[in-house]
């Protein structure tokens, strides 16, 4: 075994996976583009303080799985960032984006770090795509971030995902119901883990969000939010679902769904795939007009977003078969060089290829022409195109169908104008 191995939680991603990537980065980039989401890249780390005001002190998140440093003795702590929102939401205030439109819409896929307990679908550093709504928080506009959302899921092939949705009321919704779970929790003060005990304290909305099997029949019992809500919150969740409705995207109520960020308000939505076991959650989000408040804006920008993660959406588009007819990172054409003092000339040529856009492959390693040949079929290249002697003195080349073993002799100029005509015909190819 090699001295270094990649470290727990992260992985390596060759050239075929890198391959599947890239399509669904195309996808969401065209789809963010049809919704009007313009990109943003921000920095992969953060001062600690934005993730633990933002995500909530209390949360798994930063109570537990951040990876956070401190650069020198004296220096504020910074951590990688586990989430995308906080650090979207400190750029747009920071630049004071509101100020020169009130609407802005962005999207980003990046890498995340968390220091969680690796397995499957769980790692330390993984990707998320996303999409953040800010300056409205309107139904239409939550209504249009589950869409892009879920036209996404659809355009990739994705089938048999379950979006569960919930309505976590306003602040105020939120103050009556963090009384009632107390006094229902209360009197199991006893039998609680000493994280619900100190989340029955500072924020008893986090005990729902426990995974401890030992507690999920008193959670079970625990009053429901929905019962909570106000007027306004039950119509602005009523609109949410209509407009869903509208557009045939399936959901199902989940009066138990929190999300484990502390940011959100109102509706609140998960996706998950059974294609997934244990770590079943592919993407959620929902609204979050406190954030820029806990950021330290003087005022409110309300929002709302989702994030996907990468790697479980490629798990789940894996196990459904959709990468099955994207097999082509290959190249269009091979260049076989018949003798060794004719590799300058096929080198040439290979430049001459790939300048007119047509996807080119050429052996560096001074092959002989059966091994250039055995390569060629290896990398499932669909035409060999031969530097011959012949070929160098009458500018007339031979171009093998490497699939029909058709053989043609052709101008370079004939071959460009095949080559590139097929290209366009294989796009993936090109
Ligand atoms: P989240 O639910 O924490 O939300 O993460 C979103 C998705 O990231 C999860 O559904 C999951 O697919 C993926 N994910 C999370 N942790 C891991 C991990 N350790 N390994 C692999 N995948 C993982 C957020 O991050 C919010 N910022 C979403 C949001 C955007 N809310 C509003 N705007």
């Amino acid at each position: 075994m090699p001295q270094y191995q990649a470290v727990k939680g992260t992985r390596d991603i060759f050239p075929e996976e890198a391959a599947q990537w890239k399509y669904v980065e195309r996808v969401v980039h065209t789809f963010a583009s049809l919704y009007g989401f313009s990109e943003i890249r921000t920095p992969v780390f953060e001062y600690t303080e934005l993730f633990q005001r933002g995500i909530g002190s209390t949360t798994d998140i930063v109570g537990k799985e951040m990876f956070s440093f401190q650069p020198d003795p004296k220096g504020r702590s910074l951590t990688l960032r586990p989430e995308m929102t906080a650090g979207v939401m400190r750029a747009a205030l920071q630049k004071n984006l509101l100020s020169s439109a009130p609407v802005h819409k962005l999207y980003y896929i990046g890498e995340l770090f968390r220091k969680e307990r690796p397995q499957a679908g769980r790692q330390r550093q993984f990707s998320q795509f996303g999409a953040e709504l800010l300056g409205v928080s309107s139904p239409a506009a939550v209504a249009e971030v589950i869409t892009l959302m879920m036209e996404i899921f659809d355009s990739l092939g994705l089938h048999g995902l379950k979006l569960r949705i919930n309505s976590l009321g306003d602040t105020e919704d939120r103050l009556r119901y963090r009384e009632a779970l107390q006094l229902y929790f209360t009197p199991f003060h006893d039998i609680l883990d000493e994280a619900s005990k100190e989340r029955l304290e500072k924020n008893p909305l986090r005990i729902l969000d426990s995974k401890n099997p030992a507690l999920q029949e008193l959670i079970a019992g625990a009053p429901r939010l929905y019962d909570y809500l106000n007027d306004s919150s039950v119509q602005d969740f009523e609109k949410v679902l209509f407009y869903l409705a509208e557009r045939n995207i399936a959901y199902d109520i989940d009066y138990r769904l929190v999300r484990g960020l502390d940011y959100y308000c109102n509706t609140a939505f998960e996706v998950t795939s059974s294609e997934l076991g244990a770590q079943d959650a592919i993407g959620g989000g929902g609204r979050y007009d406190g954030l820029s408040r806990e950021l330290g804006s003087s005022v409110e920008v309300p929002a709302v977003g989702f994030a996907v993660g990468m790697e479980r959406l490629l798990m789940t588009m894996e196990k459904q078969g959709l990468f099955a007819l994207l097999d082509s990172d290959n190249p269009l054409v091979y260049v076989v060089v018949q003798q060794q003092d004719l590799v300058d000339h096929g080198l040439q040529i290979a430049w001459r290829l790939r300048r007119a856009g047509i996807k080119t492959e050429i052996d560096l390693a001074a092959r002989s022409m059966k091994a250039q040949m055995r390569e060629a079929n290896r990398i499932s290249a669909s035409y060999a195109l031969f530097i011959g002697t012949m070929e160098c003195t009458t500018g007339l080349y031979a171009l093998k169908n490497l699939v029909t073993s058709e053989q043609t002799t052709l101008s370079l100029e004939a071959v460009l104008e095949l080559l590139r005509e097929q290209a366009e015909k294989e796009p993936l190819k090109s």
